[in-house]
């Protein structure tokens, strides 16, 4: 006769098992726990080596520039451009060391911008060392100002990100780097804008300018410094154009509302008159910016040689030739094949000006400033350029009039 199952066995065995499936999770908890410490152990460690190489110094000075959105990465890029870090000094040191003998050490202000960055690649080019500064500002498309911080990261130019009313920034920049000249062309730029933001040009052109400024004259050794106005100031208007250049700008506009089919806005003066301008290709300026630059006397400070004030000099830089603003449009139609739709309409009385024209006689003495590209030649460029960086299909023929440009422009 089978024996009934010895129920206290069973039961012994059950707590047995249930003893060991516990025995068995602690295990697992153990090891995971100790997993995860190290984890977090080695987290912690990362993040304190992290915070050590590129902890911020405290800025006294938060730039006011709540009208325009600034985009900062967080990690992506914060290793590298955080100011302070031993990281970031080693790419500030790299980009601002000439390459050549008795070379520049170059702060561009604006490196970001249109003529910042052409003159920032051209310095390199021939051995200067170059160093940009740039907030990055919405005023237009910071898509277009990213897009040239990575092409000048490519020609190993590093643009430190920060506003010209950071004082320590700019303090620390001077600190590392013994800047011998300031390239600056960090502004508000535009004419019409002011109409509706008049602050933000209060805030860059003047409170960064004298901040800039304040520090260049405290920097030893003091920085010659070469700075871009505008024909504006004179009530005139001469428009720089060329690759990377401004989407607010005219032929950038005009250029695209003709690709897209839209009409474009041709003014007239209010008596009746063609609108010229002198336009002048970018790498006329970058040579006049250049020249400026190798030109410039130290100041004359308590830094410099000579006792006396510093030496001031104005130079005009344009094409000194004024071409209708219709005959502009007539040479876009051709190089895109399209025809624009025309809508001349009168200039507001906005700040606009009805022609414009340069006395480049100083800037031709002191350094043989004499610009070269005519508007036809300038344009091809600006097209070739253009499409490509919109990666544009265009009706335009093979070994048509914008083809055999290298797509870098004059970069
Ligand atoms: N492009 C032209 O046709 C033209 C003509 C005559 C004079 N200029 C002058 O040349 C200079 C540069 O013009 P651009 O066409 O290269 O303009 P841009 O707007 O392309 O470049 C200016 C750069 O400065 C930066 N910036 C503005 N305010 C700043 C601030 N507070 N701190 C740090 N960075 C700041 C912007 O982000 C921008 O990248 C301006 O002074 C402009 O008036 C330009
Ligand atoms: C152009 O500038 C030069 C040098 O500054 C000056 O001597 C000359 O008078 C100017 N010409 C005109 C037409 O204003």
């Amino acid at each position: 006769m089978a024996s009934p199952p010895d129920k206290s066995k069973t039961i012994k065995l059950e707590r047995y098992n249930s003893y060991l499936r516990r025995l068995h999770s602690t295990k697992i908890l153990n090891s995971s726990s100790k997993l995860l410490f190290r984890a977090t152990l080695l987290i912690v460690l990362v993040l304190i080596l992290f915070f050590t190489l590129n902890y911020p110094p405290l800025s006294d000075n938060i730039p006011n520039h709540a009208h325009l959105h600034h985009h900062h990465n967080f990690l992506s890029t914060a290793f590298f451009t955080s100011a302070g870090g031993a990281a970031w000094e080693k790419q500030v040191r790299h980009s601002s060391t000439p390459k050549r003998r008795n070379g520049l050490s170059v702060l561009v202000t604006g490196a970001a911008g249109f003529v910042g960055s052409h003159c920032s690649l051209a310095l390199k080019k021939r051995g200067d060392g170059v160093l940009g500064l740039d907030n990055f500002n919405s005023y237009y498309d910071p898509t277009l100002k990213r897009a040239r911080q990575k092409l000048l990261l490519k020609h190993e130019i590093f643009i430190a990100e920060g506003d010209l009313n950071d004082a320590s920034l700019l303090r620390k920049l001077f600190d590392v780097v013994p800047f011998t000249h300031i390239l600056h062309l960090a502004a508000q730029a535009g004419v019409r804008y002011a109409m509706q933001n008049p602050q933000s040009y209060v805030s860059s052109n003047i409170g960064g300018f004298v901040n800039l400024l304040e520090v260049a004259k405290a920097a030893n050794p003091q920085p010659a410094i070469v700075w871009a106005s505008s024909s504006s100031v004179y009530g005139l208007k001469h428009s720089i154009y060329g690759p990377w250049g401004r989407p607010d700008m005219a032929y950038f506009f005009f250029t695209k509302d003709i690709l897209q089919g839209k009409p474009i806005d041709v003014y007239q003066t209010q008596d009746d008159k063609q609108v010229a301008r002198d336009f002048t290709y970018i790498d006329d300026v970058v040579k006049g910016c250049l020249g400026a630059l190798d030109t410039a006397e130290k100041s004359t400070g308590s830094g410099g040689k000579k006792k006396g004030p510093a030496q001031l000099r104005v130079y005009n830089l344009g094409n000194t030739s004024p071409v209708p603003v219709v005959n502009l449009v007539s040479i876009l139609e051709g190089l895109l094949s399209r025809k624009a739709k025309k809508h001349v309409i009168k200039m507001p009385r906005n700040g606009d000006v009805p022609y414009t024209h340069a006395n480049v006689t100083l800037a031709y003495k002191d350094f043989g400033y004499k610009p070269s590209t005519d508007l036809a030649t300038g344009l091809r460029k600006f097209v070739k350029w253009y499409v490509n960086y919109y990666g544009i299909q265009t009706s335009l023929k093979k070994g048509s009039a914008i083809s055999g440009e290298h797509p870098e422009g004059s970069a």
